[in-house]
């Protein structure tokens, strides 16, 4: 049944781009010159649609494929990924009068595209709800107690802005005990850390889209002058290079390999995702994303790391009737139950890949003294379409004449908001152990 309905929706999907393909090269242009937050994961809107031209669809989602774990017959494999206790992933969304431990008052850190407090959204229901499993209570965040378990110790957070969103939540959890101090920042401010002073604890967000070497070319606003060059064999040396400095890791990565690009190995061209005119072979982001998250989960287990270690999972978005740059929306205001909505091609593929790499190397992990975790965050946010900024990642954007241009954010989330319980869950596994 799953996999008959993966299929309808492949067929269903693949009509879709052909469709979204034509708009999408007549808006880009102009969507480029908004300067989009979006720029940080889908700078050039065309590379959607040359998902289609890979021959990967089949090999990775085929019903033969022993890596698929969607299904319910897979049940005891799903077991892998879960605490000993019980699964913190399933379950549901609950009421929580109680509301956010912070505002966008009492935390300075939120960044304005997921201020939606500041930014005026009016609705605000999506604030009054806790992630609650199926089979055991997930406690609420204690900051106080956190930041006693962390004395002297060193977070970093891993990946795309979609790490850079979760950082915040984290430091504004926090901030309720105490304040954080930012102690260092890139040019960009995209790689920064922070220090809580009583604590000496630290907490680096690190901007590593690919986790991999890469060269992207891309100005500010996100336009791109050339393919992304990707070394598929190759670490990113920014984070690889303090590895050690850090007790607690959360990487995430995957949605910046729907990038055009170009993939090199031992500093030869393999092939390339999406490049017409080159004379390269297209092999698809699936595979260069399966290779970089091989590397980089070897390379953890050859760590020798004493820490913990956590991937988390893909994110879904929620654009509905239509796509980000073709006038798409998120407009609920509650979260949905589980089978409502659907994971998107792009995550689902993610995610099987995610999962399946991250069962072959917990296999090892154990043996080896690392404690490697999977945050598998996908189908809880999935649930949560009411959490993001939609046109509120602009400050009050109906109160100007510009109504048509507002582009949606139905993919980062809004602060406070759902992925304050990604905390609650990193906290629960900490004391699992
Ligand atoms: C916080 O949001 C409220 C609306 O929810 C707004 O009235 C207030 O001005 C905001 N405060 C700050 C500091 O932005
Ligand atoms: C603060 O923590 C770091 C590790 O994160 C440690 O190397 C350093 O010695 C600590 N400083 C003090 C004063 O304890
Ligand atoms: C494309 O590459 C192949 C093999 O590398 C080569 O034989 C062929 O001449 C190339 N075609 C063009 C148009 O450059
Ligand atoms: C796990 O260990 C076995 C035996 O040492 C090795 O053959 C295999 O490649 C390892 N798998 C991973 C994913 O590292």
């Amino acid at each position: 049944m799953v996999r008959a309905a993966m299929r309808l929706n492949l067929k269903a999907w693949w009509w879709n781009l052909r469709k979204h393909n034509y708009l999408a090269v007549k808006f880009a242009v102009s969507i480029f010159f908004l300067g989009l937050a979006f720029r940080l994961l889908f700078s050039r809107s065309d590379d959607i649609p040359s998902v289609s031209h890979s021959p990967f669809l089949d090999k990775t989602l085929s019903p033969e494929s022993p890596a698929y774990v969607g299904g319910p017959e897979n049940g005891d494999e799903n077991k892998i990924f879960q605490s000993e206790k019980c699964d913190l992933f399933t379950g549901d969304w609950i009421r929580n009068p109680a509301g956010p431990v912070y505002t966008n008052e009492s935390c300075h850190l939120i960044e304005h595209p997921q201020n939606c407090m500041t930014n005026g959204r009016p609705d605000t229901q999506y604030l009054y709800w806790k992630w609650k499993p199926r089979d055991c209570e997930l406690p609420q965040f204690n900051a106080k107690r956190f930041l006693e378990l962390m004395r002297n110790k060193a977070w970093a957070l891993i990946g795309d802005s979609i790490s850079r969103n979760h950082v915040q939540s984290l430091l504004c959890i926090l901030s309720k005990v105490e304040r954080a101090v930012l102690v260092y920042h890139d040019e960009e401010y995209k790689s920064r850390r922070w220090h809580f002073p009583s604590y000496n604890f630290s907490v680096s967000v690190i901007w590593s889209p690919f986790l991999a070497k890469a060269a992207i070319f891309e100005d500010q606003n996100g336009v791109s002058t050339s393919e992304v060059k990707l070394h598929l064999d190759m670490l990113d040396t920014s984070w690889t290079s303090q590895y050690h400095n850090w007790d607690y890791i959360v990487f995430s990565s995957g949605k910046w390999f729907i990038k055009a690009a170009i993939y090199y190995e031992k500093h030869a061209v393999l092939g390339c995702h999406y490049c017409p005119g080159k004379n390269l072979t297209d092999i698809g982001f699936a595979i260069a994303y399966r290779k970089v998250l091989e590397n980089v989960f070897s390379f953890i287990l050859r760590s020798n790391h004493k820490g913990m270690i956590f991937y988390r999972t893909t994110t879904p978005s929620h654009f509905e009737n239509g796509e980000w740059f073709s006038g798409g929306t998120c407009k609920r205001k509650e979260p949905v139950k589980e089978g409502v909505l659907e994971l998107n091609v792009l995550n689902k593929i993610l995610r099987e890949i995610e999962l399946d790499e991250f069962k072959k190397a917990s296999v090892n992990a154990s043996g080896k003294g690392v404690n490697f975790k999977l945050l598998d965050v996908t189908q809880l946010s999935l649930l949560r379409p009411d959490g993001h900024p939609g046109p509120y990642r602009y400050f009050h954007p109906f109160a100007k004449e510009m109504k048509e241009k507002i582009v949606n954010d139905c993919l980062h989330w809004c602060l406070p908001g759902p992925i304050d319980s990604w905390n609650d869950l990193l906290m629960q596994m900490v004391l699992d152990g």
